[in-house]
């Protein structure tokens, strides 16, 4: 059951982590229904880093549609849990930018997700914490994280870069299955989709190479994008979706049109999902 003595699953990795880094893929979660029709709004910030910054930022992106959130962060490396509760004191304290009542706590703890009372969270982002495993350890982590979430809740792990502008996640459901994945880009001065490609999910950073289905995708996205370069003089935005529009044309299933303004492409899992050959890289 995860209680708060089981043993800790995983490895100390670098706590690489920055202000405003998450925010595309915070935005995303403050949308989902796995959030915002949950009986009980915990959402866990597994690997929060160096500093608990991006947890108290989840909390209040996510305050925005659920008023009543809780986040609770959770590090495998207890120096990083100490650190994180001085921050927690300056927070109550009312001497950062974060509501002095913020709902917000840390705690130790590995992809087991130790949650106090055996609750289930709605959500667990864990972005930047697979990338220093094996790929062969994702399936694994997936498993344990997810069996740990509510019924309709939502695992998002991912990646991104320092300052939050190229991010990448998979959405995985509690039987462990993974759903989609989110491509979501900040388009300004970029200079083509396949940026993306260093900052994969884990599952699929190895799978960047001809005869991978994520491989095609950013190939196709890349290929429109230059084809859509005449309409560049009304704005990135425009020159995305006429991009998106056309890889849609050429047959790729993409989802969630809604959002492709804020830069995001969303595609089904099997879409993009590795090849059964190729085991063992890391
Ligand atoms: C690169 S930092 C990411 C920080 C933050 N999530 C971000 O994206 O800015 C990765 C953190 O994950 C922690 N970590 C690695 N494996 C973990 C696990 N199994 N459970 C909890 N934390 C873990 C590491 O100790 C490290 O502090």
């Amino acid at each position: 059951m995860g209680s708060a003595r089981a043993p800790v699953v995983g490895q100390i990795t670098r706590g690489t982590t920055g202000t405003n880094r998450l925010r595309r893929v915070d935005r995303w979660i403050a949308r989902h229904s796995a959030l915002r029709r949950a009986p009980d709004p915990l959402v866990v910030d597994l690997g929060y880093g160096a500093s608990g910054v991006t947890a108290l930022e989840l909390h209040a992106r996510l305050a925005r549609t659920r008023p009543d959130v809780e986040v609770l962060g959770l590090e495998i490396d207890p120096a990083r849990v100490a650190r994180a509760d001085a921050q927690l004191t300056a927070v109550r304290a009312g001497a950062t930018s974060f509501a002095a009542d913020a709902k917000v706590s840390f705690a130790r703890g590995g992809f087991e997700v130790p949650v106090p009372g055996g609750r289930r969270p709605a959500v667990v982002r864990a972005m930047n914490v697979l990338r220093q495993y094996s790929e062969d350890d994702v399936g694994g982590a997936w498993q344990a994280m997810a069996s740990r979430l509510a019924p309709g809740g939502l695992l998002v792990e991912g990646t991104c870069d320092e300052l939050g502008r190229v991010v990448t996640w998979v959405a995985v459901g509690e039987n462990a299955e993974p759903r989609t994945l989110t491509i979501s880009l900040r388009l300004a001065g970029m200079e083509r989709p396949s940026v993306a490609a260093e900052r994969l999910p884990k599952a699929l950073i190895h799978r960047n190479v001809p005869g991978e289905r994520v491989h095609a995708l950013l190939a196709a996205l890349d290929l429109e994008w230059e084809r859509a370069a005449a309409v560049s003089p009304f704005g990135p935005e425009h020159r995305w979706r006429t991009t998106l529009e056309a890889v849609e044309a050429s047959g790729w299933p993409l989802r969630e049109r809604a959002r492709w303004r804020l830069g995001e492409v969303t595609v089904p899992w099997d879409a993009v999902a590795p090849r059964p050959q190729g085991h063992g890289r890391s």
